[in-house]
């Protein structure tokens, strides 16, 4: 079927061969169907989906696209973790570390900031000297000698799904469940796993805010995994608000690392907590029960998790002082503190506004090429339900300049909502978890 055919049998909403769509993406790769066409097809399953049958196509036409890694050589068992993105969401640097001291062996490919929000790799290099672009061998060498190793993404990984998410990121066809689902799946999938651990958020931070498409995507990329022989759970937790209080690549780096210590904050080590038990027992598809908890805590607060993670920064060349002095990691040269205009209850604190004005300070990027200033960002002190009485600290903003202050300051104000009366509900930090069907 001519591209033109199979593009007009989509936008009207029929189904396609399996045969003529794989045929579709594998023109693409050889440079027979071109960009625009691609980009109309995305466009249409933005608007009609991908059946299962044909998101199934996709995601493995995009596996074979590239290759994929062969970790057997490494004892124990290969565990990542994937988060679909939030604001604050710095688990990742606090997982690896505390998931290898449970014995799990975690080779984690992670990605940079995205729309409103900042990515892992970007916290990682607010390290100075860490290095995240190892290339396989030396990847291989840090997983084996630390139980962790933290990169991105190998350019011979899933290359289909690298063009694709260029051109999604240019045409507005991010938000499909389908297109999410097997861009994630299809670079976990190539990553030698034996299991996986997704945390789907869910709230108007998320990148899919609908409670229902959370699931949705959830249930989907369990199908995924599943279906191609990896044990793949999901857990769904709260993005209403952001993730601890520090939002902004270094802050979020320090928090971490005080997470690390021990320290908290409380929201960010229980669901930390939760994960690293989910992918203790992931490989054997069992259930989390409290000891798994309690062993996950434990390394936390033994101080185990925080030297795995010093020792994991020194293998990836960072500088591990960094550690000992977390503040090193912001060094915006302004901070202004933002204080409430009124008395009343706090009825919410919307992480979206935050994440986007922590791109509009320099700590995101507009280009891919832009680079990303590290220290800029916001500590949140409220959180929701709190009562606050006029003039109280909400939060301190950290910017380059004084007129940058004052563009966070006003961000600040807009996502923290004063109220009077009970606040309204919101969502558990662990809505749900979502395993095989
Ligand atoms: N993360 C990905 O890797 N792909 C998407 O499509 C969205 C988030």
């Amino acid at each position: 079927m001519s591209p033109v055919r199979l593009l007009e049998r989509k936008r009207d909403g029929h189904r396609l061969e399996p045969s003529d769509l794989q045929r579709f993406f594998t023109g693409y790769l050889s440079g027979d169907v071109e960009d625009y066409q691609m980009s109309a097809f995305l466009m249409a399953v933005v608007l009609q989906g991908l059946s299962a049958e044909e998101t199934d196509v996709l995601v493995d036409v995009m596996v074979a696209s590239g290759a994929t890694l062969d970790l057997s050589d490494i004892a124990g068992a290969k565990v990542d973790k994937h988060s679909t993105g939030g604001v604050g969401d710095k688990v990742s640097l606090v997982l690896a570390p505390l998931a290898a001291e449970l014995g799990v062996v975690v080779p984690m490919m992670s990605g940079r900031g995205l729309g409103h929000t900042t990515g892992t790799l970007d916290k990682l290099e607010a390290i100075p000297g860490f290095r995240v672009d190892l290339d396989l061998e030396r990847f291989r060498r840090v997983l084996g000698e630390v139980g962790c190793a933290m990169t991105g993404q190998t350019r011979e990984i899933a290359p289909l799904d690298r063009r694709l998410y260029a051109l999604r990121d240019v045409t507005g066809t991010v938000a499909s469940i389908p297109l999410i689902a097997a861009s994630i799946m299809s670079k976990k999938l190539a990553e030698g796993l034996d299991a996986l651990v997704l945390d789907v958020k869910m709230g108007a931070g998320a990148f899919l805010p609908d409670a229902e498409q959370a699931r949705t995507l959830a249930e989907t990329m369990v199908r995924i995994g599943e279906a191609r022989g990896l044990p793949t759970v999901a857990v769904l937790t709260a993005m209403d608000r952001p993730l601890g209080r520090a939002v902004g690549n270094g802050l979020e780096t320090a928090e971490a690392i005080r997470c690390l210590r021990g320290d908290g904050p409380d929201d960010l080590e229980a669901l930390v907590v939760e994960l690293a038990a989910e992918m203790a027992v992931a490989p054997g598809s069992g259930v989390v029960d409290e000891q798994e908890r309690t062993r996950a805590r434990g390394a936390l607060h033994s101080g185990g998790a925080l030297e795995r993670f010093r020792r994991m920064v020194e293998a990836q060349g960072g500088d591990p002082r960094v550690l000992d002095e977390p503040n090193l990691l912001h060094t915006a040269v302004r901070s202004g503190e933002v204080l409430s205009p009124r008395s009343g209850t706090v009825h919410g604190v919307g992480p979206r506004v935050l994440g986007e004005a922590v791109v509009s300070l320099g700590g995101g990027r507009a280009r891919v090429e832009d680079a990303i200033d590290p220290g800029v960002g916001f500590e949140v002190i409220v959180e929701p339900g709190q009562r606050v009485e006029e003039g109280e600290l909400l939060g301190i903003v950290h910017a380059q300049d004084e007129a940058a202050v004052e563009v966070g300051r006003r961000a600040l104000l807009t996502s923290v909502l004063i109220g009077d009366g009970d606040p309204p509900e919101a969502l558990p930090l662990i809505v749900d978890r979502i395993a095989a069907l």
